[in-house]
């Protein structure tokens, strides 16, 4: 049975993914910061207390699974802040690169020693975070954070080439989640099955890519 870490487990996109996983007969472990009574009722373990953020707490997720093998780890945990031009926020910014840009650093760097040839890894990004599909400007510190987390997944994909190890980088799709203030164009689940099914599709060949759930190939 294939064994799946899921970060942002708790609640949105992540909850959905893990019931996808369980459904599709993965070993689910769930890391949140605060467990829900949905994640409770998943079938799934769950790791509670761990913050994106936090070096201890990510550090503390990777000795608890020492010895663990991770065949899928997929970088789900993300915050959004509204912020534009207009009285620019730099606490803020600084605050969704440290969740979205960093935290799928500390989560891959802390958990290494669970990869190995055959795993993947797949990092929840954004499409908002792509240069070439920003028709719209604003939204800076969400942009530019998605963005840094896109690159490191391609220095990731490279950097793990030589383990046997390939990593995508996956835009959910425009998802009613708590993140959208429940707007959207379709539920989580369907991005859920959307993701599984990337994962799935995952190779060596196809390492280091930007995917929408739907299957389509993204700009970066
Ligand atoms: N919804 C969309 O349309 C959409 C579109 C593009 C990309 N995405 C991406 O999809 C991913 C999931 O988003 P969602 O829509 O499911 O959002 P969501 O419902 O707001 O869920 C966000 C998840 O991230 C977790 N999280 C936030 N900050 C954290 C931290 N410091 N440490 C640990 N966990 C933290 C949250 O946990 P807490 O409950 O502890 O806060 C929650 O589990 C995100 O990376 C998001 O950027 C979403």
């Amino acid at each position: 049975m294939p064994t799946s870490l899921v970060t942002g487990a708790n609640r949105g996109i992540g909850l959905e993914l893990c019931r996808a996983l369980r459904a599709a007969g993965h070993d689910v472990i769930a890391v949140c910061r605060t467990s829900t009574p949905e994640l409770d009722a998943a079938g799934v373990r769950v790791c509670a207390g761990v913050d994106m953020t936090d070096d201890a707490s990510v550090a503390a997720l990777g000795k608890t699974l020492a010895g663990v093998h991770v065949d899928w780890l997929v970088l789900n945990a993300g915050i959004l802040e509204p912020g534009g031009l207009e009285g620019m926020d730099m606490a803020s910014l600084k605050r969704q690169f440290d969740v979205n840009a960093l935290g799928p650093l500390r989560v891959v760097t802390a958990t290494l020693g669970c990869l190995s040839k055959g795993s993947k890894i797949g990092i929840v990004t954004s499409r908002v975070g792509s240069l070439g599909d920003n028709g719209s400007g604003g939204m800076y510190g969400y942009r530019m954070s998605k963005a840094a987390a896109n690159m490191a997944g391609v220095s990731l994909a490279r950097d793990l080439a030589g383990r046997g190890i390939a990593v995508a980088l996956l835009h959910p799709g425009y998802i009613r989640t708590r993140m959208t203030g429940g707007g959207g164009n379709d539920e989580p689940d369907v991005a859920a099955r959307g993701l599984v099914a990337r994962m799935n599709e995952l190779t060596m060949e196809t390492s280091g890519q930007f995917w929408h759930a739907n299957g389509e190939k993204l700009p970066w």
